[in-house]
């Protein structure tokens, strides 16, 4: 197989949210892509959709070539046969149906080359459930994206007990050259993105319900706190920050609070010194002040942003509050 992207063809089925993000994706990395959907008013809609996400991208200033020699990569399929024929990489992106998606599977198991690494975006379904089937099973794994995947770059590879480690390898190389940042994962229902989502989720409905607090509170409090720190630090690197002695001082202070208000007895001894230690290797305990300096650069960053972004937001609203005007 050529190493070169121009030469290596992906197949993108389903071209809604997701199979249009995942389009841009390896298309602005340098891929050809074909483009199917059964439904053909998708289908005929989806250069149009990708050209206006596109133009928004490199108003950002976030491309490296002219929006059009971009467009030119993709082509639409008529067929599901004629969009994977010559794919070395396939990305599923139909909706969230077991059946559907193991139908699908087995037909792209008999069409797509031998060779061509079989993808789904699935963002709860397992690669075992779709795919335990099928006589190609080795070349399937799932490829969970956040939405949209061409703004968010991590990617969940999970891949199941039969699926062959050389097509995660180079599941995830295509996907770093793509630009995404591929983690890997054991197979959990609703991987990890989503079981931390379902938590988060499940405890703001609580509060609604109880009358605790409005959906504008939550919103608020996870936009202005919790939500700024997590745009580039994760949870465990966040708490590490926390308390003078890094993340196995920040537990023993606070952990058995937060245990007792997510309805625990604890937090987990051995999961605390696995994450205390992986902490300890990204910074040790003497460097912490330095990177509690570099949060706080980081944050003040994001709040120039975020103050620009908002007055930008006002001007336009009120241009276009003026220009209603009769
Ligand atoms: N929307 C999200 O936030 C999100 C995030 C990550 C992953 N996902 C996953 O991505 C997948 C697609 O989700 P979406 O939000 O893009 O849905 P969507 O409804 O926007 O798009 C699904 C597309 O699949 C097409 N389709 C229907 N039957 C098909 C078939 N048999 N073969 C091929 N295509 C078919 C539909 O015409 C439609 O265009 C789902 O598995 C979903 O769980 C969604």
């Amino acid at each position: 197989m050529s190493s070169k992207l121009q030469d290596q063809t992906i197949a993108i089925i389903g071209c809604g949210f997701v199979g249009l993000g995942w389009a841009i994706v390896f298309a602005r990395a340098g891929h050809p892509v074909t483009l199917y959907d059964p439904d053909t008013a998708v289908l005929d809609c989806a250069h149009a959709r990708l050209a206006t996400s596109l133009q928004e991208y490199a108003a950002a200033g976030l491309l490296d070539e002219p929006v059009a020699h971009i467009l030119g990569r993709f082509t639409a399929a008529p067929t599901l046969q004629e969009a994977v024929a010559h794919a070395v990489y396939v990305q599923e992106n139909s909706p969230e149906l077991l059946e559907l998606k193991q139908d699908l599977f087995s037909r792209l198991d008999a069409c797509a080359p031998p060779t061509a690494v079989l993808a789904s975006s699935s963002s709860g379904l397992t690669c075992t459930d779709v795919c335990g089937r099928l006589s190609g099973r080795h070349r399937c794994i799932v490829v969970h994206p956040a939405n949209p995947p061409h703004l968010l770059p991590a990617v969940e590879l999970v891949p199941a007990a039969f699926t062959d480690p050389a097509v995660v390898e180079r599941a995830s190389d295509l996907l770093k050259r793509a630009n995404m940042v591929p983690v890997a994962i054991g197979e959990i229902d609703g991987f990890v993105m989503n079981r931390l989502q379902a938590a988060l989720v499940q405890e703001a409905l609580e509060l609604v319900e109880a009358g605790i607090a409005d959906a504008d509170a939550v919103d608020a409090v996870v936009r202005g706190s919790l939500g700024l720190r997590w745009s580039f630090m994760g949870p465990f690197e966040t708490m590490d920050l926390n308390a003078p002695g890094g993340f196995g001082d920040y537990a023993e202070r606070y952990g058995p609070g937060f245990a007792r208000l997510a309805g625990a007895e604890s937090w987990p001894q051995d999961a605390i010194a696995r994450v205390d230690s992986a902490m300890r290797a990204q910074t040790p305990l003497d460097a912490l002040d330095e990177k509690r300096a570099w949060r706080d650069r980081r944050l003040a960053a994001l709040s120039l942003h975020h103050r620009n972004a908002e007055a930008a937001d006002r001007s336009k609203e009120n241009l276009l509050r003026a220009s209603a005007k009769p």
